[in-house]
């Protein structure tokens, strides 16, 4: 039996059919939030996410999946998507575009080579948001309200929002030399890794997964302590547009994000929920102001976010939320072989008129046909027999309350427009 990728997951069921309702949801957010939806291709030229995410983070340098095309070209299976949009924002020059800021959505795969666990994947998909063309820290507000409005949406209770600034180029330098000096002490005490991360990006070391937990790690510098002016004031009204928001939120200075492009505000949003396991990050983001500009383009900033699908989900089983998931509206029964063909077009009609509808295919006896109706959870049931074909008046039950009705096929939409709701 071939079996799927180790790190890859089948939908199927009532699990796909929550996710398809979250979608919904989100795309209707995202409609109200006027956010416009952008899709990027799954697959990109490699040096987008060296440049782009940085060849410094664990997901570039260790993560990716690399591969040549039969034109010997190197490719990679995009690990996240805030590369390929601001290479799409480039690329079709939406920079010049008259109305500003450029305020895009997604959702889809990313494919990362890490060993998998539970809410750790090598194919999960993500739901985003990517904004250009302003600094306002009202933007990096609204961007952070996104996934907790989502979250609320859901019902989702055990989550915390933590935030902090990594602050300007200014603030980068100071805090780079300060970092450098903090750690000359102890290089021989740190891994491999990191003895490379001192010299190529040092604000990495804060992140490692192997020496996470050492003194010298914790004791480290903190990038609050060297804000520019310029940043401290940005960060002071991100939060106070939070306020407004009514989001919660805690300063967590020792948020330093995986990823290199990252500039003033970034934030998670972590699962507060008992037992929830080790990858409880439901979320992440924050600003890029120089994103667009190393990936070729004008300068430009930006800000966005990305949630992870599988750690929501599994969110929501751990609180056990609950989620209305639609019901099929009507099931149609037809009593023999000679009343098929009516039945399906009713069946198919009504399919046209908006509601959802199936359809004995098995030729069951009625007794089992009302059991199929039960596992389908179905509201109505049509049943149509020789007499009902004859007459043009079909009988229909409530399969809850097992009223009946008898109403003319011509009347059909208008009963199920007024009996079944929304
Ligand atoms: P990230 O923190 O690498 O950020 O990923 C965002 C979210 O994706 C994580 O918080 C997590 O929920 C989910 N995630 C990441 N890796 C995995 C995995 N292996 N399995 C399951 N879920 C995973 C980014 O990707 C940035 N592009 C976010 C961003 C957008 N920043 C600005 N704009």
């Amino acid at each position: 039996m071939i079996q799927k990728p180790k790190g890859t997951y089948d939908v199927y069921g009532e699990y796909g059919k929550k996710i398809k309702y979250i979608e919904k949801l989100i795309e209707a957010l995202m409609n109200n939030y006027n956010y416009e939806y952008t899709r990027t291709p799954i697959f990109e030229p490699s040096n987008l996410f060296h440049r782009g995410v940085g060849e410094t983070s664990d997901i570039v340098s260790k993560e990716t999946y690399d591969f040549k095309d039969r034109g010997d070209r190197d490719m990679t299976l995009r690990p996240e998507g805030t590369a390929g949009v601001v290479r799409s924002y480039i690329e079709n020059k939406r920079y010049g575009e008259a109305s500003v800021p450029v305020k895009s959505w997604y959702y889809g795969p990313m494919f990362r080579y890490e060993r998998p666990q539970s809410g750790r994947f090598r194919e999960f998909y993500q739901f985003g948001v990517e904004v250009f063309g302003t600094n306002d820290p009202l933007m990096d507000a609204e961007v952070i309200s996104i996934p907790v409005n989502l979250y609320r949406l859901l019902g989702l209770k055990g989550i915390k929002v933590n935030i902090n600034s990594l602050g300007d180029t200014e603030t980068r330098i100071k805090y780079r030399e300060a970092l450098l000096k903090h750690f000359e002490p102890y290089i021989n005490d740190l891994c491999e890794d990191c003895k490379s991360r001192y010299e190529k990006n040092p604000l990495r070391i804060l992140d490692c997964k192997v020496d996470g937990d050492k003194d010298c790690i914790k004791n480290a510098p903190r990038i609050i302590d060297y804000l520019s002016e310029e940043s401290k004031e940005h960060f002071t009204k991100v939060q106070e547009y939070l306020d407004l928001m009514g989001i919660e939120y805690e300063v967590n200075p020792n948020i330093v994000r995986g990823l290199d492009y990252y500039t003033n505000t970034v934030f998670e949003v972590v699962a507060d929920i008992k037992e929830f396991g080790a990858q409880n990050v439901l979320c992440g983001g924050g600003r890029y102001n120089k994103l667009v500009e190393t990936l070729d383009g004008p300068e430009t900033p930006g800000v966005g976010f990305a949630l992870g699908f599988e750690r929501l989900m599994n969110a929501l089983e751990a609180e056990q939320t609950h989620i209305h998931l639609d019901t099929l509206d009507i099931y149609v029964i037809p009593m023999s072989e000679n009343e098929k063909k009516v039945a399906y077009h009713i069946c198919n009609d009504l399919r046209m008129n908006g509601f959802s509808v199936d359809i004995d295919y098995m030729n069951r006896n009625i007794k089992a046909n009302f059991k199929q109706a039960d596992r389908l959870n179905a509201k109505y049931v049509i049943i149509i027999g020789e007499e009902e074909v004859k007459s043009n008046i079909l009988t229909i039950k409530n399969n809850k309350t097992k009223e009946e009705y008898k109403i003319e096929v011509d009347k059909l939409v208008d009963f199920f427009d007024e009996n079944i709701e929304e």
